[in-house]
């Protein structure tokens, strides 16, 4: 086993992004000298500039700014080079999944055959990444063994602790939720939970297996897809039933063992729709795990389907998304439901326009729709409006301006009814039309 006098105080945090960079500056104001990589060159100049290339996040610009005063955070395009100076690798590089729905680890891959290069005998590395149980070890560990020449648990220390946080309150969360932490073994996992205790200040749940903490987080994942699944067949009863779904979970969830999650018109975002199939590529075939992932994904087209049953055929319909954004209030296409429903529209021959405040015009026709904005004339030839992200610029949304609008299809069960069908406007929503 390696002896080790020094105290590990060098941090390297591989991947800037959302959470890299929060986790990198947390660190850095907590006792740490932290040196950040990122392939992203603006990434990197503008955190040695002080600035947070990541905004919405309550903060961080504050939290950045003062490590780069103090000279305890630094950044680099060179993975290599960040991690030959550090004691302490934390990885936290995302693994997607393709369109086909299988694992896409080419970024991930790329950084470890870096971290392996750069680093130093006596070392640690934490994943943090949400990975299919068993990489940190089978896939990624073996890698590092292999470039390096290092032995796993006598070379060098691995452990993995996922990551939990909720985007928009990444720093509150990172106090507050427990962080669960596995190891290789007994001084992986020692110097795994000393650190984070020291870093992040927060309760700590030790479990017994690399394998145990990577799964943990999966199955959050999965718990919250099947949960919203069920949410969403019940709220479809709800429809045939004439029965509101808001007014039955309210209900339901009184009873302390019922946790029914809100229904609505899809899932999407860079957790939920993507880490089941982490799950599914690796056994997990049949059951609940798939069949959760078929009914979220089929609820934009249920939407489409109320809309048409309503007003007859959707060709050279105008109609506009609201929020490009996967959910409320951040600015996140990842495996959006408007993506999901600007396909079928397009299928149907509908004019498909979105409306989303955190995006530029440019961006939303990157996406492949025509941007409009609530102060364009335009609106008042609008005639469907779908609810998509309910951001905080939409609770004072007037639909008198949609002066033409037939329907408003409510994808999140949010909006005023009584306003809207006042109005003359069809309502309709996800389980709750009564
Ligand atoms: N975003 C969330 O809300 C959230 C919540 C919980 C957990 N997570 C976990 O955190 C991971 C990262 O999420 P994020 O939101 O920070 O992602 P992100 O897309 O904001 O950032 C990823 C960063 O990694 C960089 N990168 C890609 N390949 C690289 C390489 N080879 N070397 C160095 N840098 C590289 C990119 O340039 C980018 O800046 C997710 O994959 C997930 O496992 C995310």
């Amino acid at each position: 086993m390696i002896e080790r006098d020094q105290l590990f105080s060098n941090v390297a945090v591989v991947g800037l992004g959302k959470i890299g960079l929060t986790l990198a500056a947390v660190f850095a104001n907590n006792g740490y000298k932290v040196s950040g990589s990122d392939k992203n060159e603006d990434v990197v100049n503008s955190i040695n500039n002080g600035e947070a290339h990541v905004k919405n996040e309550p903060g961080l610009q504050k939290l950045v700014y003062d490590a780069h005063e103090n000279k305890t955070l630094s950044a680099t395009t060179s993975n290599v080079e960040a991690v030959s100076e550090a004691d302490i690798v934390v990885v936290i590089v995302p693994v997607l999944v393709t369109d086909d729905n299988k694992i896409d680890y080419q970024f991930i891959d790329a950084a470890v055959e870096d971290i392996a290069e750069g680093l130093q005998k006596g070392s640690l590395i934490i994943f943090e990444t949400t990975l299919p149980p068993g990489d940190t070890q089978n896939r990624f560990g073996k890698k590092i063994e292999e470039i390096s020449g290092l032995r796993m648990g006598e070379d060098f220390y691995l452990a993995y602790s996922p990551e939990r946080v909720y985007s928009n309150r990444i720093i509150e969360d990172l106090k507050n939720y427990p962080k669960v932490v596995g190891g290789f073994n007994q001084q992986s996992l020692e110097l795994a939970t000393d650190f984070y205790k020291k870093a992040l200040n927060c309760e700590l749940i030790k479990v017994s297996s690399l394998e145990t903490a990577e799964f943990s987080k999966v199955a959050e994942c999965v718990y919250r897809d099947v949960n919203i699944a069920l949410s969403n067949e019940l709220a479809k009863f709800a429809e045939e039933k004439g029965v509101s779904i808001t007014e039955v979970i309210n209900a339901s969830n009184s009873q302390p063992f019922s946790h029914l999650h809100s229904p609505g018109i899809g899932v999407g975002g860079h957790c939920i729709p993507i880490y089941p199939y982490f799950f599914i590529n690796k056994g997990l075939v049949q059951g609940l795990t798939p069949m959760a992932r078929e009914i979220n994904d089929s609820m934009a087209n249920h939407a489409i389907s109320k809309i048409e049953n309503r007003l007859g055929s959707l060709e050279n319909k105008n109609i506009l998304i609201l929020g490009l954004s996967y959910r409320e209030n951040v600015k996140e296409p990842t495996k959006s439901t408007a993506l999901l429903l600007m396909d079928l529209l397009k299928e149907k021959q509908a004019n498909v326009l979105v409306n989303d405040p955190h995006f530029t015009s440019s961006e939303i026709i990157d996406y492949g729709a025509l941007p409009l904005s609530m102060k364009d004339k335009f609106v008042s030839n609008i005639d469907v409006v779908i609810l998509q992200a309910f951001h905080k610029e939409y609770m004072s949304l007037d639909f008198e301006d949609f002066s033409n609008c037939k329907l408003i299809l409510d994808g999140r069960n949010k909006l005023n009814q009584d306003e809207i069908t006042n109005l003359g406007i069809v309502y309709e929503s996800i389980g709750n039309e009564i």
